[in-house]
């Protein structure tokens, strides 16, 4: 197993260009089922979670390309995926795949509204809580299916189609709005989607669905409605910039210290986490362009958050605003709502020196002087990176092992940081 060989101190200084949102690619990946033509995906990121939904769709059928690369592209651009799901083959998505990647579960939502019948493995266990799907099955079971629970699989069937339905989550979703959305798209007649999350991926999820043919109203608000369609058809869409590894590379530059530009970073989908690490001391711009980050000399205040549903604090940034506030002067408090078991970097930070205390959903961080390198590992995409930040302003080398949670959702971590003057290589195995 690859690790990560971190030499703490340097400040970052240069310009890192983010990459195609993971957590929008991987739904609009799934919508490809939704229809017989082509859909191509451009800025797609180069990441494991990528090549496993691949590999999962072509199981069910999709034809996936990669197109070459054009004149004045490099490698650091994003690729573009042609996906053709002409014939379905196979409606069931097999435990063996689906426990690897959680979202794999979501092509339960085209396959039923698509093909009348889907047969789709229960995630399984997740390092960072329960995770339950009970709110996917309560939409589509309101859009008409009658939904089994067999041998650890959801079978899905509506021999005769969907029907539009009036759906309300008790609580806010993102997977269950992309699968509910995605459904009623194809259902007959009309759906209200209440409570819906508003994340910007379910915006970039509903735009793309939009092009296709879809009528959506309402994505980004809480309440969505869709006028169900009969076919929708292929199309050629651009994947939003991730604003997860804009936000964590701030984290980064505010706890080393020096001047990054986040290039191609959207500032308005980033205002929570900005606004905060403004208040810890980054100095942050927003321009057209992307977004700078700046810190100098100045020391880190500490700060109260909450992890919260769009556009609140998103709790895949909590781990790396905690690795961050582990230098303040002063404590932090930072509370997680969203996914109880949340708080595997704790004890990794612990052993770099950070003084952290749990009790329940809250962590209270006291600042310390100064992190020391160790050798630490993650069992999460989103500890993992926060145990870099970290090593970035430790002292000494940090190894981080298991770095394939990284490879799941960051795309060439250590060359983005390189470039801007850290010490960090990747040891192969
Ligand atoms: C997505 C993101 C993930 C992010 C999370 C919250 C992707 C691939 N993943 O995950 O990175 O951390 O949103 O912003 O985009 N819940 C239920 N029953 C259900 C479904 C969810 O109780 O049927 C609960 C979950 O346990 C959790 C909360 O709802 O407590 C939010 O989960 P959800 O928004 O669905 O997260 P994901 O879509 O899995």
């Amino acid at each position: 197993m690859d690790r990560i060989r971190i030499v703490g101190g340097a400040p970052l200084n240069g310009v890192i260009p983010i990459s195609g949102a993971k957590n929008a690619a991987l739904p609009l990946m799934i919508a490809s089922l939704l229809t017989r033509e082509t859909l191509t995906l451009e800025n797609v990121p180069h990441l494991a979670d990528v090549a496993l939904l691949k590999r999962i769709l072509g199981n069910h059928g999709v034809d996936c390309m990669v197109q070459g690369k054009r004149a004045g592209q490099n490698g650091t651009t994003g690729e573009t995926i042609e996906l053709s799901a002409r014939d379905i083959v196979d409606t069931t998505a097999p435990y063996e795949l689906v426990s690897k990647m959680r979202a794999s579960f979501w092509v339960v939502g085209p396959l039923i509204a698509r093909m009348g019948e889907a047969r789709v493995s229960l995630p399984g266990g997740c390092a960072i809580g329960t995770r339950p799907v009970d709110l996917f099955i309560m939409a589509l079971r309101d859009l008409g299916a009658d939904i089994d629970i067999d041998g650890g699989y959801v079978v899905a069937r509506a021999p005769k189609g969907l029907r539009g339905a009036h759906i309300r989550f008790p609580k806010v979703t993102v997977g269950a709005t992309h699968v509910a959305m995605m459904a009623a798209s194809l259902a007959r007649g009309e759906t209200v989607i209440e409570n819906a999350a508003r994340e910007p991926e379910v915006i970039d999820l509903a735009s793309c669905l939009l092009a296709m043919g879809a009528k959506i109203a309402g994505a980004g608000t809480s309440t969505i409605q869709i006028e169900g369609v009969d076919a929708l058809s292929g199309v050629r869409h651009k994947v939003m910039a991730d604003r997860i590894e804009a936000g964590t590379y701030a984290c980064a530059v505010a706890m080393t210290g020096g001047e990054v530009f986040l290039e191609g970073a959207t500032p308005s989908i980033l205002q929570k986490p900005l606004e905060v690490l403004g208040e810890v001391g980054a100095e942050v711009t927003a321009t057209n362009e992307g977004i700078r980050v700046k810190r100098n000399g100045s020391g880190l205040s500490p700060i109260e958050v909450s992890t919260a549903p769009f556009p609140g604090f998103p709790t895949d940034l909590q781990a790396q605003l905690m690795a961050l506030v582990c230098r303040a002067d002063g404590t932090s408090r930072i509370r997680e709502t969203i996914f109880e078991n949340r708080f595997m970097h704790v004890q990794e930070l612990a052993r770099l020196g950070a003084d952290i205390q749990l009790d329940g959903q809250m962590a209270t961080v006291s600042g310390v002087a100064k992190l020391k390198g160790a050798e630490v590992m993650a069992t999460d995409l989103r500890a993992s990176v926060s145990l870099v930040i970290a090593g970035l302003a430790a002292e000494g080398e940090t190894v981080v092992n298991r770095v394939y949670h990284l490879d799941r959702g960051f795309e060439r971590i250590e060359q983005k940081l390189g470039a801007c003057g850290a010490t960090i290589e990747r040891i192969s195995a």
